[in-house]
């Protein structure tokens, strides 16, 4: 019997999104499953119950009634305990839970026999998972929001024009915290025509700053921003100091401040004191995305707009909300993604996999059983970063499997080959050294190519590997005539034998690359 997947109204105050929307409900039921709709959860979001309705779902008026029906139960925000007590035992969660933040609520959740997968805890480096990452589509949406908000409450235009009325400068806007929400940002204000920096701690992101048409602004000091897992750490007192001097300049010279700066498990970093909101231009905008977390900004509110030194300071903790269509529509792919990778079957029946590395970090509770946090996934070991090695030089001799060999191993190594091309030359036939030398030098540059190439690029690898496939089929069909196709009997027969399996192979290569590229193009067609 194909389960019932349910999506109560969201009853977190101020909460407008849903977890699933009309044109993704189609999807699931296509999948198997069945789905029921409490009446009224997209109203916020301008999903109206007949929209969900003409796509299959099944409307069900009032909580408790719905929780009791569903198999599992789709979520945004966490659910309240009120919420969990009307959840069905041995029954299935799938939302927002922060399992560090919530002790209770985890408890609670586990005595209910409950499986739990939690949104917050996917492990976003795996890049399978980049399609379920909610925590980033969110982040996105809110990003672009607070571009807006400070649209909304700034007095100027965001772009210079020329007019016959004077000339307008273009609107200055300092972005803080170059993360998802930050970068969206940058794209936003950028797309509206103001002049964009921004700065994070993680000189990796500066390429990013600048593609998305911002300058990325360095902190005179030299330290390495990165905390593991492309998240940020807590700086040494010496860079916030520097930090602190960057800020109070830019605070005087820019008219809209957007700051993101967050720290896993930490309160915001304080990057905006009073008295850099004092320094600017009266009408100016501070935008705190951290209000939440304790705001980036000493005089943010969290959830209001308010006005001090002459400066709007905006801290909205409900951006996502303030976009509910948006949200919930990506919110609900995320979801969509995921079922797929619990549904393979396609039967309308989930299987919570924990070999699965996406799969055993997102589910918290399996069956009752707490099973956060997970252990950190299998990943191949990233590329020593040359900036390393440059400060250790003793790595040179040999330690570790990314060390360089040693010069007695290499002496080895080319030694043997030596001998290798020695025994060749004497004892075979010419013709066959030539090719043999082709041979070697094409292993040693496919395994340079492949093996230096991180191994988050080998999907766009496989369609330079369609040139080297292309030079395969070109050998192997002039190897080829028909005539004598698999004639054993005679010596060359086997060479074209092997020459149409050649074929034969290098074509499911070529054609599954290009099938891939296509994919991977279309994801950044608009
Ligand atoms: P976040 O929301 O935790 O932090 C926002 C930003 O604030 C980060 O870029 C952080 O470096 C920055 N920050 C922290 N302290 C700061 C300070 N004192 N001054 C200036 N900036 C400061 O992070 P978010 O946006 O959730 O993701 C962080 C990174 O992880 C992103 O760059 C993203 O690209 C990466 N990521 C990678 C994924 C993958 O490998 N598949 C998936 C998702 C995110």
């Amino acid at each position: 019997m194909a389960m019932l997947i349910g999506i109560p109204r969201e009853t977190a105050a101020g909460e407008k999104r849903v977890a699933t929307v009309p044109e993704v409900v189609e999807k699931l039921v296509k999948l198997g499953f069945r789905v029921a709709i409490e009446s009224g959860a997209g109203e916020a979001a301008n999903f109206s119950d007949d929209a969900y309705r003409a796509v299959g779902a099944e409307i069900i008026a009032g909580a408790p009634q719905l929780w009791a029906a569903s198999d599992v139960v789709l979520k945004v925000a966490v659910p309240t305990s009120a919420e969990v007590n009307l959840m069905r035992e041995g029954g299935t969660l799938i939302g927002f839970v922060w399992p560090a933040q919530n002790p209770e609520l985890m408890q609670q959740l586990a005595a209910k026999k409950a499986t739990v997968l939690a949104m917050d805890c996917l492990p976003r480096q795996l890049s399978r998972a980049q399609k379920m990452d909610a925590l980033t589509s969110q982040a996105g949406v809110a990003g672009y929001r607070a571009v807006i908000e400070a649209a909304n409450v700034f007095g100027r235009y965001f772009n210079g024009q020329i007019t016959a009325a004077g000339k307008v400068p273009p609107a200055k806007v300092f972005i803080a915290g170059a993360g998802v929400a930050g970068l969206a940002a940058i794209g936003t204000a950028a797309g509206l025509g103001a002049i964009v920096r921004a700065n994070d701690t993680r000189a990796e992101v500066a390429d990013q700053v600048k593609s998305l048409g911002g300058e990325f602004v360095k902190v005179n000091y030299e330290e390495e921003g990165s905390g593991g897992g492309g998240y940020a750490k807590v700086m040494s007192e010496g860079f916030q100091q520097a930090q602190r001097e960057m800020y109070v300049q830019q605070a005087r010279e820019v008219d809209i401040i957007i700051t993101t700066a967050l720290i896993p498990g930490k309160p915001a970093p304080r990057l905006i004191t009073a008295e850099m909101v004092q320094s600017m231009k009266p009408g100016s905008v501070i935008v705190d995305m951290a209000a939440e977390r304790g705001g980036n900004c000493e005089l943010t509110e969290p959830g209001k707009v308010v006005v001090k030194h002459g400066v709007t300071l905006v801290g909205y903790t409900d951006l996502n909300s303030r976009l509910a269509r948006q949200s919930s529509t990506l919110y609900a792919t995320n979801l969509f993604r995921l079922a797929e990778e619990l549904c393979k079957t396609k039967d309308g029946n989930i299987n919570v996999n924990m070999e699965d590395d996406a799969i055993r970090g997102l589910t918290v509770i399996k069956d009752g059983e707490v099973t956060w946090p997970a252990p950190a996934p299998k990943m191949p070991a990233p590329a020593a970063k040359p900036a390393v090695a440059a400060k250790a030089p003793a790595a040179a001799h040999g330690h570790g499997s990314s060390a360089p060999m040693s010069a007695k191993s290499l002496a080895l190594v080319f030694g043997l080959g030596a001998l290798l091309f020695l025994l060749v030359g004497a004892y075979a036939p010419a013709a066959f050294l030539g090719h043999f030398t082709v041979f070697v030098l094409a292993c040693f540059v496919g395994y340079m190519v492949v093996w230096n190439v991180t191994p988050a690029l080998h999907t766009p690898l496989m369609s330079v590997t369609n040139a080297i496939s292309s030079i395969i089929v070109i050998g192997a069909l002039i190897q080829v005539s028909p005539s004598s196709l698999f004639a054993f009997d005679r010596p060359d027969g086997w060479i074209r034998g092997l020459a149409v399996v050649a074929i034969a192979l290098t074509a499911v290569n070529m054609f599954g690359g290009f099938a891939v590229t296509r994919r991977m193009l279309s994801m950044f067609r608009k």
